[in-house]
């Protein structure tokens, strides 16, 4: 089986892996393909790259989703049986939709949506990220349009933010200080700073950009908005986490080979499968190639550099380029080591697959297909 099986074969495609490893390209180069095979697809990511949008033929990512036009697949010379879609997540939007839903009233949303420490934890709050594009991949799953939905995570500095992230939320709004504020609170009737009291001045602290003037008054209003909506939000964070375990789900590692790379990719992979999801593909992105040894001696590399370049120092030149490419070759064989070492680890139970590092960034459709074209191999 390869990653094109995996394709075909599920609904939702996660990538997964730590900083800069090429996340984004593999998930855009995933959703191509599936889109020449004649699929619904959607791309869904998180980042804002205007690379990513370029490499689609976009003039930008939007929260909103764009089509790849049909005409730039027939330009690059692939097939457009199916369709492609782009969309950028909007953390704070996707909060605003949630709390929309579970608000009892209609009064209640307005003052929470309203509320300036709410906006504050929409934004910023640890962990709201990742849990919200878990919450956006769960509402557009159930949309019947898409035959596939790829999703893009976010550079999280550790990569297994996302797989507790519906947990970890709920227990950011269900933390002792905010079940102490809400007591306090409610005990209290009307509130003062003597009655908040030194226990919460750790919380006062760390939301200490909004002193002023009725800052206890948007504390409180936060609190009891959340309060409001918290049983709400626990049944949707319980069953977001479930569809992650759904069949349909796969996620596939993404890697560089850079040794510390791997070993978080191997840990996470770890993870996976100890929080009941699975680990469909690992693929190795960036792997250098073994390049051969040039033809001739020096001299005569030295005769023809002169030739075709008479301007140049042909002599430094060459003893340049040799040592260019003896650390690439260096480089070539290090990979391949670890590549094999991954291979080894990861066993018969995933799809393991490696995309060499091209000559280039990958910037448009072309490159992606060419990536594409490692992937699915
Ligand atoms: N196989 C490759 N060969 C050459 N360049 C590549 C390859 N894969 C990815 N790149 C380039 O490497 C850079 C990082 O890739 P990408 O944005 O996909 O990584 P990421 O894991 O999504 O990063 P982040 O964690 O920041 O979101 C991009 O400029 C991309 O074009
Ligand atoms: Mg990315």
């Amino acid at each position: 089986m390869g990653l094109a099986e995996v394709l075909a074969t599920h609904r939702v495609v996660v990538t997964v892996g730590s900083g800069g490893v090429g996340k984004t390209t593999t998930a855009a180069a995933l959703a191509l393909h599936a889109a020449s095979q004649g699929r619904k697809v959607l791309c869904l990511t998180i980042d804002p790259a205007r690379r990513l949008a370029n490499s689609l033929g976009l003039d930008e990512m939007t929260v909103d989703e764009q089509r790849v036009p049909a005409e730039l697949f027939e330009r690059h010379g692939l097939r457009a049986d199916g369709e492609l879609y782009a969309m950028m997540l909007d953390t704070k939007r996707t909060f605003d939709a949630l709390v929309a839903q579970y608000a009892s009233s209609p009064e209640v949303r307005d003052r929470i949506l309203g509320n300036r420490i709410y906006s504050y934890v929409a934004g910023s709050l640890a962990g709201t990220q990742e849990y919200m594009a878990m919450e956006k991949l769960h509402a557009v799953r159930q949309n019947p349009r898409w035959d596939l939905i790829v999703l893009d995570t976010p550079p999280t500095s550790n990569a297994l933010d996302f797989l507790d992230a519906p947990e970890r939320l709920v227990d950011a709004i269900d933390s002792p200080a905010i079940r102490w504020f809400l007591q306090a609170f409610e005990g209290a009737g009307k509130m003062s700073f003597s009655l908040v009291g030194k226990g919460a001045a750790f919380l006062l602290r760390s939301l200490g950009k909004f002193t002023g003037t009725g800052f206890l008054e948007q504390v409180a209003e936060f609190v009891t908005g959340i309060n409001d909506l918290f049983g709400g939000f626990r049944d949707r964070a319980a069953e977001v986490s479930g569809a992650l375990r759904s069949p349909e789900v796969a996620f596939v590692v993404v890697t560089s080979p850079a040794p510390l790379a791997i070993q978080e990719a191997l840990f996470f992979s770890e993870r996976l499968r100890e929080a009941g999801m699975r680990r469909d593909a690992v693929v190795l992105n960036g792997v250098h190639a073994l390049l051969p040894e040039p033809q001739g001696t020096t001299a005569e590399l030295e005769a023809e550099l002169r030739r075709v370049e008479p301007g140049l120092d042909a002599a430094r030149a060459i003893d340049r380029m040799r040592r260019a490419l003896e650390d690439e070759r260096l480089r070539g064989v290090a990979d391949r080591i670890e590549a094999d070492v991954l291979r080894s680890k990861v066993g018969a139970d995933a799809v393991f697959v490696q995309v060499p590092a091209l000559e280039e960034d990958v910037h448009d459709l072309r490159a992606l297909a060419r990536v594409a074209g490692f992937l699915v191999a």
